[in-house]
């Protein structure tokens, strides 16, 4: 009976990493009346193979959905301000926001979660498909949301990994409560697995931004 409550709040993130950067405005404005969040994917060329933007584009975006800045850089710490007044000026507000930093990249894990929570956003983390959950066991109580990779982050359009699902189970079971992400590989299938293990906020690129009706496709995961 508890693993029903999470249902109720599932959110759709769709990640503006597979739609054309040249209208990132035009894009993200055709989008955002049918979704919950939008995700936004910053890559540095070191933690992850592949390069994005920065702070500086970020605060340039127009977006009246809540942002959920995906941080795959090594040591975010140093621009987490830059990106949280980034957010502000892109959405108008920054409470609603969730900053995203990954577990593989910060030594000293609760001080940057802390040092989010500082800026007024949401603080979250995420774990690579090879990181154990029991990496952020100690600070599960400090965070909005945790995010599990379902795929090597860097790229758009990759295969969905099963063998992580079990992460969502045994996350829901220690914190009922907690959004838990799902980014990777997600299409009209592997949303249901991700689902029902428990995850309650999706993550789409390539399903998305790759549709002929992009609504059609929102709608198909919820
Ligand atoms: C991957 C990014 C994802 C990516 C997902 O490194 O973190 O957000 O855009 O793309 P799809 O949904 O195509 O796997
Ligand atoms: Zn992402």
């Amino acid at each position: 009976m508890v693993r029903q409550a999470h249902h109720d709040r599932i959110l759709i993130a769709p990640s503006i990493l597979s739609s054309d950067f040249g209208r990132i405005n035009e894009e993200i404005k055709a989008i955002e009346p049918h979704c919950d969040l939008v995700h936004i994917d910053v890559m540095d060329g070191h933690f992850v193979p592949n390069l994005t933007f920065g702070a500086p584009v970020v605060a340039k975006m127009k977006c009246g959905r809540p942002m959920d800045v995906h941080l795959m850089i090594e040591n975010p710490e140093k621009y987490i301000e830059d990106f949280a007044s980034a957010i502000s000026k892109a959405h108008g507000k920054k409470d609603d926001c969730y900053i995203t930093v990954h577990q593989e990249t910060c030594p000293h894990l609760h001080r940057t979660i802390q040092q989010i929570k500082n800026t007024g956003c949401k603080a979250a983390v995420a774990i690579n498909p090879a990181t154990p959950i029991y990496a952020l066991e100690p600070v599960l109580a400090d965070l909005d949301m945790v995010l599990c990779m379902t795929v090597n982050p860097g790229f758009g359009g990759q295969e969905f990994i099963e063998s992580v699902l079990p992460k969502f189970k045994e996350l829901r079971r220690r914190a009922p409560n907690l959004n838990l992400e799902v980014d990777g590989g997600i299409n009209e299938k592997t949303v249901k697995l991700a689902v029902k293990a428990g995850a309650n906020v999706i993550v789409a690129g390539s399903y998305i931004f790759g549709a002929k009706d992009r609504v059609k496709a929102i709608e198909s995961l919820r």
